[in-house]
């Protein structure tokens, strides 16, 4: 299958670039090849590769600065208008379109167990909000034959891409801050599921390459945990003496708003591992 995958360097692209590469004809581009912004650009790359397969991974995830004018901004341009270009292109040249979203997509203010993959989203942040908006554009284009997989994820942590402005997971800061640190806070709310990002790559590659009925999946680690449990599992695995406090969300001072709850629940596919076996698998490849 010929299969192009956009932001190439980046925490989730570089990975689905090696799990593809082996059995793929796979076409990878970041920012240095070209900007994929320019969609008249674009559109003459992929009419000369001609793909079957479109995976978007370009995303604007600065979750804080989406709350200012000007980072909403970009998150609208890169969250929302991009995905709306590659679908209208995907029915134009005849790909399949795989793009990413998020758990905060969803409020989750109150308890609630989990999301389901059709469960009506309603964001409380900018960046939640812009990336429901690109989700909203690849609805729209399915009455006009767009055949898309969107695949909701959360908490991304795994090997960092060869882009040295590749943004550290939680997990890479809180070890970074414990070789300066002897005491560390974590907020014990916020309830999702990490996912590592070479689980991701292979559970995205085969639902891409299986190719069940489009529409909404979610691909995600099991085991919710709040911040504070995944930074205790953390430095137990990572057999790091620290000690940890626990915060409520309001004693940090951010300026979205985080879902309290946004366990996003995969009720399509084979579910992934535990997190906790693929952060051990992480700290012997980083420890
Ligand atoms: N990270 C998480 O925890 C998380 C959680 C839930 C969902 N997601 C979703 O998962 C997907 C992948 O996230 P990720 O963390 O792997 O993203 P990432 O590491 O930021 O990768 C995106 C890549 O796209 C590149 N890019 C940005 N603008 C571009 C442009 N105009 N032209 C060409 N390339 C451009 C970036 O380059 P630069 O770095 O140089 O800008 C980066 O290499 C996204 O859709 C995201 O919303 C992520």
């Amino acid at each position: 299958m010929k299969i192009v995958i956009l932001g190439a360097r980046g925490n989730l692209g570089s990975q689905l670039d090696l799990v593809l590469r082996a059995d793929h004809e796979v076409y990878s581009f970041d920012k240095e090849d070209f900007d994929v912004l320019d969609s008249a650009y674009l559109e003459q790359v992929l009419i000369e590769i001609k793909p079957n397969l479109v995976i978007n991974t370009v995303a604007y995830n600065q979750v804080d600065a989406c709350e200012n004018k000007e980072g909403y901004k970009l998150a609208l341009i890169l969250n929302r208008d991009l995905p709306a270009t590659l679908a209208q292109l995907a029915i134009k040249l005849d790909f399949i379109l795989a793009h990413y979203s998020t758990d905060y997509v969803f409020s989750g203010l109150e308890s609630h167990p989990n999301f389901l993959e059709d469960d009506t989203p309603n964001p409380i942040n900018k960046y939640g909000e812009s990336k429901f908006l690109g989700e909203v554009e690849l609805k729209k284009m399915e009455p006009k034959g767009l055949q898309y997989y969107l695949i909701r994820t959360s908490k991304l942590f795994g090997p960092n891409s060869d882009n040295p402005l590749a943004k550290p997971s939680f997990f890479d800061t809180m070890l970074k801050l414990a070789t300066t640190n002897d005491s560390l806070r974590a907020v014990n709310e916020e309830l999702s599921c990490f996912t590592y990002t070479p689980d991701l790559a292979g559970a995205s590659a085969r639902l891409l390459i299986a190719r069940p009925t489009p529409g909404i999946y979610h691909l995600i680690n099991e085991g919710p945990v709040t911040w504070f449990e995944g930074a205790s599992e953390l430095f137990k695995l990572a057999k790091k003496e620290i000690t940890l406090r626990p915060i409520r969300s309001e004693d940090l001072d951010r300026l979205a708003r985080r879902p309290k709850f946004s366990v996003l629940k995969n009720t399509k596919l084979k579910k992934m591992r535990p997190y906790e076996e693929a952060l051990k698998d992480y700290l012997r490849i980083i420890l």
